[in-house]
């Protein structure tokens, strides 16, 4: 943040632009348009009729002119590539590990964890969950528990680190589980819970517990920037971030990423001291991924990793997005809507709930806020709620309680002024938000990313008829 003369404080961009891609903002009648024919589901609407796109931070990182020079210098060598020896070195300075297996991106180093290091029947605790990881574990017949504190499930709160481990419970299912445990999940920051980040501090206790039970310690480090910017900032001021990440991986015991979020680029890893780890998930990357030093991923995009992951150790660079998320969520606070609070990483996240009650459950109140916030300004979110995860019973948190519009913030991408315009429409849209109706679903099961559903009524058309009174021939 730099603070200002004539106005508040405001996050200021530390890079500047050298390559742009065009977008467009497409008219509200279009973005009716396509908002019906994509079934109002924001993962099948296609970049041309988006202008800010939010669904996701994952591969879309604007990435440097070092990280694009570097992709020239790749050697494609099909085996014992001079990329992969230097990513391996960056990867254990930074990380303190003396092995790394390369995969095409975090779900396939989940893969490789989970056929490698889980038994039939194995419980993986951790302390909040995510779907890629779920689905990992449930293929190789394993359990998973979250093991959040309590606090973590609020949405409006002033704790710093929602995404802690509740150490008692941790401490009884190790305890009631005993030999049955296949490893402990730490994921830095979470995912669903609104990027809320893990303490430095709860991270060390919960792996010194579990070395107590002789468990192994798992650190998801997909969303680890922004939460070690959280350590820095809320937690450890008087540490360095190359220091935070290096008593953190001394911790643990493996560590694992998707480098679609950590290090601006694309591919994933797994790093670990323990040679016979390594050695039982070898031979899983070969079968599964490529041959082991490449694993799935380009060889350029590994060149671009390198610098990518010096850039994750720069204190501007990794706090460019919460505080981009942080102005959003603070400037929409403002106007009365409804965020999770405090700002995580990620992105900003709208309480749809709050921002729509007179939705109810059983007609998306996520879905139906993302799909007019779409409408009423180009911008695609993410539906996190009844859509994205069925709700068996409404009072069962996490997801029947969570009805979440994610609006991620691709590190780098856009700018303040982008920013500022999303603000304008979301505060019309609060203004409005009585003519936002329910939705339903067109096809009935499967539900998956390409659902389809329809607004209950025409409301989406009395929306752009309000717009047009409202904004005139503005896009
Ligand atoms: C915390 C976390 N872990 C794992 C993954 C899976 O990574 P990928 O999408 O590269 O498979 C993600 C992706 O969103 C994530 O947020």
């Amino acid at each position: 943040m730099i603070n200002y003369f004539s106005r508040e404080p405001l996050p200021l961009e530390m890079h500047k632009i050298c390559y742009v891609q065009k977008t467009q903002l497409q008219p509200v009648e279009r973005r009716l348009a396509a908002a019906r024919e994509a079934g109002f589901n924001s993962y099948r609407l296609t970049s041309n009729d988006v202008y800010l796109d939010m669904l996701t931070d994952s591969g879309v990182n604007a990435m440097t002119l070092c990280q694009l020079a570097a992709m020239m210098r790749a050697d494609e060598a099909y085996a014992g590539s001079t990329t992969f020896s230097r990513l391996s070195a960056k990867l254990f300075d930074i990380f303190d590990k003396k092995y790394f297996l390369p995969a095409h991106q975090g779900r396939a180093c989940e893969q490789i964890l989970s056929r490698g290091l889980i038994k039939e029947g194995q419980l993986v605790p951790m302390n909040f969950e995510f779907g890629t990881t779920i689905n990992q574990i449930k293929q190789v017949g394993g359990r998973h528990v979250s093991l959040l504190l309590d606090e973590g499930l609020v949405l409006q709160s002033d704790k710093p680190f929602k995404g802690n481990f509740d150490l008692k419970k941790l401490r009884h299912v190790l305890e009631s589980e005993r030999g049955n445990v296949a490893f402990v999940r730490i994921e830095a920051g979470t995912n669903l819970i609104g990027g809320q980040p893990i303490s430095m501090d709860n991270i060390i206790e919960a792996a010194a517990i579990c070395r107590e039970y002789g468990v192994l310690t798992v650190l998801d480090a997909s969303l680890y920037q922004d939460n070690l910017h959280f350590i820095r900032t809320r937690e450890h001021p008087e540490l360095s971030t190359r220091q935070i990440t290096k008593l953190i991986a001394q911790a643990v015991d493996i560590i694992y990423f998707s480098a679609r979020k950590l290090g601006f680029g694309k591919g994933g890893a797994i790093l670990t001291n323990d040679e016979s780890i390594f050695l039982k998930l070898e031979p899983l990357i070969a079968r599964f991924e490529g041959f082991p030093t490449y694993g799935g991923i380009s060889i350029r995009d590994m060149e671009s990793l390198i610098d990518g992951l010096d850039d994750t150790m720069d204190d501007d660079t990794i706090a460019q997005g919460p505080n981009f998320i942080a102005y959003l969520a603070g400037e929409l606070q403002k106007y009365g809507i409804p965020v999770v609070t405090p700002p995580g990483g990620l992105g900003c996240h709208i309480d749809a709930r709050k921002f729509v009650p007179h939705v109810p459950l059983s007609e998306y109140p996520a879905g139906s806020l993302a799909a007019a916030i779409y409408i009423s300004s180009g911008a695609r979110g993410m539906e996190r709620g009844g859509i994205d995860e069925p709700i068996e019973n409404p009072n069962d948190p996490p997801f029947g309680a969570m009805e979440l519009v994610r609006l991620a913030m691709p590190r780098r991408v856009y700018t303040i002024s982008q920013i500022n315009y999303l603000i304008d429409r979301l505060s019309w849209l609060y203004e409005n938000r009585d003519l936002i109706g329910g939705l339903y679903f067109e096809e009935g099961a499967p539900r998956n990313f390409y659902d389809r559903l329809n607004s209950i009524g025409d409301w989406p058309e009395r929306l752009v008829k309000k717009f047009r009174i409202d904004f005139g021939e503005s896009l």
